[in-house]
C-alpha cells in the first residue's frame, strides 16, 4: 500500500484532501491522471450499463434531498454504525472493526497503558448541512448518504416521461458522503466518495425476482474481470442475517483481495418493496405500477448493484502494479488507463523530428488521451510512462522523415513494430475495442 499511495502522490493520481492547511480526514483529491482513471471507469460502467441496454436509463439527481426523503428510507433511524471511545485518549473508533481496536490498544501497550472502552453506542452516518441565507434561521438536511433515493424518489417521474416496461432500470453516478467514524486503508473508506449504482425495478415475484438478482450478480463480477482485475482476486460473500442493512431482503458483496484484506468493492442487494412502499407511505404519493396488458397493479421490488468509483479505482491500480525489476509497470486496461499513448521526438534538439512527433500528438489527441514527453532518453520515458499505465509509445526517429512510420512500443511485452503515421489512429482504435 505505501508504493500505491506514493506512486499515487508522485504521478498526480490521488492527493490528500487540502493538503496545505493540514487536510481533512478521510477526504481525497483527484490529481490530473486520478481523474482522467475514474472518468475512464465511469464512462465504462455507463457504457455497459446503459449505453449498451435497452431497458437502462440515466439520470443525475440532486445531493441534497427533502429530509424527510432520509427518514423514509430509514436512514435517520437505521443508518448506524456502532462507536466506542477510548476512555485514554478520547479518539473514537468502530466497535466492529477488531483489527482497528486491536492497533489501538497496542498503540498504548507500547506506552505501558491499559486501553479501556465506553459501552458501545450507535452512531448515525449521514452528514448534516445547514441551508439558508438568513442567519440563525437555517433548515437542517443532509448530503445524501447513498445516491440511491435520488432514483426512488422519482420512480413515477421516470415511468411518466418515459416508454419504460417493467422490468426495467435506472442508472445514476455521483457523490454520497458518510460520517465514517474510522475512514481509513486510503480512498478504501472516505467521508466522501463516488457511487455508481443501477436500481433495476421488477414484477414483485420470488422467482422472477431472484432471477434477476443472479443476473446482475454476475453481470457485475464479469465487469471487474473484463477490465483486467485478475480473477483471483475476485470473491463473491454472501452477507449473514445480522449485516443485512435495514432494507436488504438478500445481499452479497463482490470483494477485492486487497493487501489490507479481502474487502467490499460493490454491494448487490435485493432491496424488495422496501424504498417504494415507504416514499408512499411518507408522501402520501401513489408509487404504484400499471401493466396496461395484465392488468396487474403493484409495487414494484428492487434489484440495486452499488459500486464505489473510488474502490474500484484503488483496486484496479493495486491489481495493475507490477515490478519487474526496476520497471514498474501499471498494467492497466487500456480502456481504464489515463493516458492510451505517449509520442515522443527521438531526440529533443531535432527540429524536425520534434515538428513531425509535435504534428502526430496534435492528430492522435483528437481521438485519444496522448502524453507528451521530450525530457531525458527514450528509455526513462518509456519507464515513466509505463509507472502511470500508458499502453502505447509511438517515437519518431530519422527513419520516420524518410519512411513515414514510427517505432509504437508495448508497455506489457515492451515489443516495438514499425507502423505508417497514417494507420496510427486505426491501430489504437483496434486495440481499445
Ligand atoms: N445503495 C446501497 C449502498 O449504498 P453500500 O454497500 O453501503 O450500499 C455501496 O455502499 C458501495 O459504495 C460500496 O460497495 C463501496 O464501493 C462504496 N462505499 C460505501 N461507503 C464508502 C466509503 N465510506 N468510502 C468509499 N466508498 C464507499
Amino acid at each position: 500500500m505505501e508504493k500505491i499511495v506514493s506512486l499515487c502522490k508522485r504521478r498526480g493520481f490521488v492527493y490528500p484532501g487540502s493538503e496545505i492547511y493540514g487536510g481533512l480526514k478521510g477526504t481525497w483529491d483527484y490529481g490530473p491522471l486520478g481523474a482522467e482513471l475514474k472518468f475512464n471507469i465511469k464512462q465504462e460502467w455507463w457504457k455497459s450499463m446503459v449505453r449498451n441496454r435497452e431497458d437502462v436509463v440515466g439520470i443525475s439527481a440532486s445531493i441534497l434531498m427533502n429530509p424527510k426523503v432520509w427518514e423514509a428510507s430509514g436512514h435517520t433511524a437505521g443508518f448506524t454504525d456502532p462507536l466506542v471511545e477510548c476512555k485514554i485518549c478520547h479518539q473514537r473508533f468502530r466497535a466492529d472493526q477488531d483489527d482497528v481496536i486491536k492497533e489501538h490498544e497496542k498503540f498504548h501497550e507500547k506506552n505501558k497503558e491499559k486501553a479501556s472502552w465506553t459501552e458501545s453506542k450507535k452512531f448515525n452516518l449521514l452528514v448534516e448541512v445547514k441551508i439558508g441565507v438568513v442567519e440563525g434561521e437555517k433548515d437542517s438536511a443532509y448530503l445524501r448518504g447513498e445516491i440511491t433515493q435520488g432514483v426512488h424518489v422519482n420512480f413515477k417521474n421516470i415511468l411518466n416521461s418515459s416508454r419504460l416496461k417493467i422490468p426495467f432500470g435506472v442508472a445514476q453516478i455521483g457523490k454520497a458522503f458518510r460520517n465514517e467514524i474510522t475512514p481509513g486503508n486510503f480512498t478504501y473508506r472516505s467521508i466522501e466518495f463516488e457511487q455508481m449504482e443501477l436500481q433495476y425495478y421488477v414484477k414483485p415475484d420470488e422467482k422472477e425476482s431472484m432471477r434477476q438478482y443472479e443476473f446482475w450478480k454476475n453481470l457485475r463480477f464479469a465487469w471487474y474481470k473484463s477490465l483486467g482485475i485478475k480473477p483471483k482476486n475476485l470473491r463473491f460473500r454472501e452477507h449473514t442475517k445480522d449485516e443485512l442493512a435495514h432494507y436488504a431482503r438478500a445481499a452479497w458483496d463482490i470483494e477485492y483481495n486487497a493487501p489490507f484484506g479481502w474487502k467490499e468493492c460493490e454491494g448487490l442487494h435485493h432491496r424488495g418493496d422496501w424504498d417504494l412502499s415507504r416514499h408512499q407511505e411518507f408522501s402520501g404519493q401513489d408509487m404504484s405500477y400499471f401493466n396496461e396488458e395484465t392488468k396487474e397493479r403493484y409495487i414494484p421490488w428492487v434489484i440495486e448493484t452499488s459500486g464505489g468509483v473510488d474502490r474500484a479505482a484503488l483496486f484496479f491500480l493495486i491489481d495493475a502494479y507490477t515490478q519487474e525489476g526496476d520497471r514498474i509497470v501499471l498494467k492497466l486496461n487500456p480502456k481504464i488507463a489515463p493516458f492510451k499513448v505517449a509520442v515522443f521526438p527521438l531526440l529533443a534538439n531535432k527540429p524536425q523530428l520534434v515538428e513531425l512527433a509535435h504534428k502526430i500528438y496534435i492528430d492522435l489527441k483528437k481521438d485519444f488521451n496522448v502524453a507528451w514527453d521530450e525530457r531525458g532518453n527514450i528509455g526513462k520515458r518509456y519507464y515513466s510512462q509505463d509507472e502511470i499505465g500508458t499502453p502505447w509509445c509511438v517515437t519518431v526517429d530519422f527513419d520516420s522523415l524518410e519512411k513515414g512510420d514510427v517505432t509504437v512500443r508495448n508497455r506489457d511485452t515492451m515489443k516495438q513494430e514499425r507502423i505508417k503515421i497514417d494507420e496510427l489512429k486505426n491501430y489504437f482504435e483496434d486495440k481499445l475495442k
